[in-house]
């Protein structure tokens, strides 16, 4: 099948998406005690993506389209639906980029994920795959309208090439679900200190691979960010094991992820690889038992 090839900007742009923005709200939600033969209906307004089920507003299960199948092709007859709705399924958060989203669906083969509140498990909505590119196209078109009309930014009004600024964020150990609220607050300040939507957006994907390997691998870190007229320059160590074999670590498709990072769609050992095609210059350093070291620069003038 050909491959249909996406410009590195369209991709950049993707991780800026919030999965609230493009999530599907109007879909049918079912109680658990609906019976399975009522569900044809929302099978296919919900085109064919997950069907939640609900006590109140909490989501409590999920019947997937599979799962019907199987109902449909079973001779257990109408049974209701909490008899058969999933109990262990994955959910995503609203804040969550929709490139965790597109990882989830493509790397399990699902067609649908339910987006649950962080803590409270409110249902908020679908992630549709067959709905999720026009939600996209969408969101790309808004944020470029937006873009256009940013103009009055501190860092335009800084005329001193050695003009220095610095930006530190601590990342802690936490759930990888929970991840990528660190690269949302650089993405977050590098626009109000008025850096262009292009540099933004390379260093928001470099410090989202980072911050999520620092969550998988490092139990945390550190990330620096130091910035004049000319050059971002933005450093991420940790202390965590280390990397045996750095030129290993960075070929595409090398992963060492234990099962519980891969069940959470990552692990396709493309992020080290990612981060190094954001940056003009990048260099890593890893000493086993001490930590690993790396550095980002962007380049900034003639952007
Ligand atoms: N900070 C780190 N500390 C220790 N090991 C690391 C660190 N960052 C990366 N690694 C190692 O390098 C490998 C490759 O990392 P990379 O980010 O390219 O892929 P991945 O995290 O396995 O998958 P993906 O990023 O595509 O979800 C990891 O599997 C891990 O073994
Ligand atoms: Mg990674």
């Amino acid at each position: 099948m050909n491959q249909i090839r996406i410009s590195q900007s369209v991709i950049e742009r993707i991780y800026e998406i919030p999965v609230e923005k493009i999530m599907r709200t109007d879909v049918v939600r079912v109680s658990p005690g609906a019976m399975m033969s009522e569900l044809k209906y929302a099978v296919k307004e919900n085109n064919y993506a997950c069907i939640p089920v609900l006590e109140g507003e909490k989501l409590i299960g999920q019947i997937s389209i599979e799962g019907y199948i199987d109902w449909l092709t079973s001779d257990l007859g109408d049974v209701p639906v909490s008899e058969i709705m999933d109990i262990k399924y994955k959910t995503l958060h609203p804040d969550e980029p929709v490139i965790t989203a597109v990882k989830e669906l493509e790397l399990i083969g699902l067609r649908g994920l339910p987006v649950v509140e962080n803590e409270s498990e409110k249902f908020l909505g679908v992630i549709c795959r067959c709905t999720m590119m026009e939600g996209v196209l969408a969101e790309l078109d808004m944020n470029d309208k937006k873009e256009e009309q940013k103009d009055d930014c501190l860092f335009s009004n800084i005329q001193s090439s050695s003009a220095l600024v610095t930006l530190s964020y601590i990342v802690k150990q936490k759930p990888l679900e929970y991840g990528g609220e660190i690269s949302s607050s650089i993405r977050a300040d590098l626009y109000k200190l008025g850096l262009p939507g292009s540099i933004v957006r390379r260093t928001a994907i470099a410090a989202y691979e980072a911050e999520m390997n620092l969550l998988s691998y490092a139990g945390g870190g550190l990330f620096t960010i130091n910035l004049n007229e000319e050059i971002l320059d933005m450093k991420i160590e940790d202390r965590g094991p280390g990397i045996p074999d750095v030129e290993k670590a960075m070929e595409p498709g090398y992963s060492t992820a234990p099962d519980w990072v891969r069940e959470l769609g990552f692990g396709a050992g493309m992020g080290l690889q990612n981060i190094k095609n954001c940056s003009d210059n990048f260099k890593i350093e890893s000493r086993i038992g001490e930590g690993t070291v790396l550095q980002v620069n962007i380049n900034l003038e003639d952007k």
